[in-house]
Formats: structure tokens, C-alpha cells, sequence
């Protein structure tokens, strides 16, 4: 991939797409690893005198109703507490205001554009690709660079269309996405797996249970497993049309995949052989955490992948939390990768290896898919 460290920026108008879909609560930004993720590649270009244009979208915009939820005016607010210059904010995504912006904007200043999925609306410009908004965009800029490993997945005008037509580089951010996740994807490695629905784990089980050391499965997935097993999983969420795959899968590698001993339920800790008919397994128990340490320690490297219990309650967060404070203090690193163990890993204040920004999109790259928008940035 061609890195933004090749271009020459200075006095460039430089779009950036970013990734600043970021969780937003009460007017209030959540979570922003992802704003944060981008300002290595936002303050290398303010640094080298760049005209910064940054691009990105917010949640999912389908009607005009939504637009008015889905700003990034909130965005643009708290990006100017995170940099040393101007940022401007305009809430067209096309037209005179935001070419007069642009126009208007000099070196180490940064103009944030309005949601680029305002365009979905009334037609669906931006998620398909529309050639005229993407020529359009691409006439804004000099350069473009993508730094949304977050939406790196999507084919979308502002994510693929612009780079047909300007040259084009990856940012720091893209760059260690992909560095980190190659990393994890070819060293030897322990698979932790969490998260809510099997049925959303089938590409990444194809492709990485074979090539993992060990597999250890927590979180709601693991009870199609379990019931895989024979067991008695009460009314834990179970994806009966994917039973056989799980038996299938344990069937050929029993030696490495671990599952769940007991857990917390409503009420109380049970071991999985004493399930009534009603029970839901909320998190894994004590026994499991211990198990799963004792297998983890010693591991070269760990991919994790989806939480291990429902970690929102306080009342389960308890698997999730102890593994990755145990994981924290160990030598080998820990990859977190996508399944919202981001998400954990702040409400619990540890800090990890690395932390992935993607969602889906790192789902998809553990899958083995190719991204066409990456691809392209190889020239
Ligand atoms: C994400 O949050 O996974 C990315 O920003 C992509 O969002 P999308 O699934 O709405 O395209």
C-alpha cells in the first residue's frame, strides 16, 4: 500500500476519509477511539502544511428524519479539543458553501464535511458508489487518503469512488490496521471468541479455527456449541439452524476448541450439566475464567473477537473484565479485534496490544476477504 508518507502535502488540499461514525449518547460522544485513531495521519499532514478536508460518515442515514440525528457538527466540536488549529465545519455535502470552504481554507487548518450519507437521501449516492459525487468529491482535493479502516469494507463513493480520479494513500491508521491484523492472522495463535450469535462467526471460524493453536469460546455463541455437545442449555440464546456446523466443527477439532465449564445466571453461578430449562447463561463463571487463563497463558499471541458475556451489566461483567485485565499483564500481545471488546476494554480502562477500530469491517478482514478500496491504494 502506498502510504501517505510519499506524497509531497505541503500546500495540498489533502481529503482524508475517516471513520468518525463513533457512538453518540445524549449529544455526547461515548466513545472516540476512532477520532483519536486518526490524528496520527490528521497531525502528520497539519505538520507538513496540508489544506486537511476530512470526509466521514455517521450512523445510518435513510430518510430526512435521520439527518437530524445523525450529524457531525458534535464531531467537529470535539475533534477541535483533540488538535492545535482551526477546525471548520460544513454542513453541505455538496454546493457552494462547501466549495467556498474549501476554497477558503489555508495550509494546517481542517474542514470537517457534513455526513457523507446525507447523499443517500432521496437516492443512494454515496453507499452506491455514484460516479458523478465521487468525481464530484475528488474535485475538492489534490490527494486523497483513507484512513477509515472502519468502513474500509464498503465500496462507497467516499470510500473507493474518490480514488478512481486523484492519487491516493493509505493513512497511519489504515496502515496499522492492516499491519496488525496480517500480524495476527499469520503468527501462531490462541482464538478467543465472544460475542452474541454464532451465525455472525461462520466466516471467521472457517478461516482461522484451523490455523489457531487453541480455540476458547465465551460469550451467548458459545451455547449453539454446547448444545452441539448435548447439553442442556435452557433459554440461552442458541442458533438451532447452525448446530450441525458446530458439531461438525467440534467433531474435527475437539483437541482445540475450549468451552464454558459454568456460568452466571439469574441465579447464581451453575456448572452447564445443572441448566434448568429456564436458565440463561448472562456470563461465563469462575471455573471458566480459570480454565481459560490456564489454557491462554503461554500463548504466543491472542486474537480476541466478541465479549464474553452480556458486560453492559455489572452483574456479568465479570469474564470479559478478568481476562482482559489477566491478558493486560501477560508478555505475548493481545490483538482485540472487533465484536465490541473495544467498547469493554475502555469501560474497563486496560490497555491492550492493540485495539482495532473496525467493526464489521475487521470481521470481514479475519474472514479472509479482500478489500477493494485497499487494493486500489497499491496503485
Ligand atoms: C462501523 O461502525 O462498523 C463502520 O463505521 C461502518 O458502518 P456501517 O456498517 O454503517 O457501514
Amino acid at each position: 500500500m502506498k502510504l501517505i508518507t510519499e506524497a509531497d502535502v505541503k500546500g495540498k488540499k489533502v481529503i482524508v476519509r475517516v471513520d468518525f461514525n463513533v457512538p453518540i449518547k445524549d449529544g455526547k460522544i461515548v466513545d472516540d477511539n476512532r477520532i483519536v485513531g486518526s490524528l496520527k495521519t490528521i497531525n502528520y499532514l497539519i505538520d507538513h502544511n496540508a489544506k486537511v478536508i476530512l470526509l466521514s460518515h455517521l450512523g445510518r442515514v435513510k430518510t430526512e428524519e435521520d439527518k437530524k440525528t445523525n450529524s457531525l457538527q458534535i464531531v467537529a466540536n470535539h475533534l477541535s479539543s483533540l488538535v492545535d488549529c482551526p477546525v471548520y465545519f460544513t454542513h453541505e455535502t455538496r454546493g457552494n458553501e462547501l466549495e467556498a470552504c474549501v476554497n477558503n481554507l489555508f495550509e494546517k487548518e481542517i474542514l470537517l464535511v457534513e455526513n457523507t450519507r446525507f447523499e443517500d437521501v432521496p437516492k443512494t449516492l454515496e453507499s452506491s458508489c455514484d460516479e458523478k459525487l465521487s468525481k464530484y468529491w475528488a474535485g475538492l482535493g489534490d490527494i486523497f487518503v483513507l484512513d477509515a479502516f472502519g468502513t474500509a469494507h464498503r465500496c462507497h463513493a467516499s470510500t473507493y469512488g474518490i480514488s478512481k480520479y486523484i492519487p491516493s494513500y493509505a493513512g497511519f491508521l489504515v496502515d496499522d490496521e492492516v499491519k496488525m491484523l496480517d500480524k495476527a492472522l499469520k503468527e501462531k495463535r490462541t482464538l478467543l471468541l465472544g460475542g452474541a450469535k454464532v451465525d455472525d462467526k461462520i466466516g471467521v471460524l472457517n478461516n482461522l479455527v484451523p490455523s489457531s493453536d487453541l480455540v476458547l469460546i465465551g460469550g451467548a455463541m458459545c451455547f449453539t456449541f454446547l448444545k452441539a455437545k448435548g447439553f442442556n442449555t435452557g433459554k440461552s440464546l442458541v442458533s438451532e439452524e447452525n448446530i450441525e456446523y458446530c458439531k461438525e466443527l467440534l467433531e474435527k477439532y475437539e483437541d482445540k476448541i475450549i468451552l464454558p465449564l459454568d456460568f452466571v445466571t439469574e441465579e447464581g453461578v451453575k456448572d452447564i450439566d445443572e441448566f434448568n430449562k429456564n436458565d440463561i447463561g448472562y456470563d461465563i463463571g469462575p471455573k471458566t475464567i480459570r480454565e481459560f487463563e490456564s489454557r491462554l497463558e503461554g500463548s504466543n499471541l491472542v486474537l480476541w473477537n466478541g465479549p464474553l458475556g452480556k458486560y453492559e451489566d455489572k452483574e456479568y461483567e465479570n469474564g470479559t473484565k478478568e481476562m482482559m485485565e489477566f491478558l493486560e499483564k501477560q508478555k505475548f500481545p493481545t490483538i482485540l479485534a472487533g465484536g465490541d471488546v473495544t467498547g469493554a476494554s475502555k469501560v474497563f480502562g486496560v490497555k491492550m496490544y492493540y485495539v482495532s477500530t473496525g467493526g464489521g469491517s475487521t470481521l470481514e478482514y479475519l474472514e479472509g476477504k479482500k478489500f477493494k478500496t485497499l487494493e486500489r491504494l497499491n496503485g
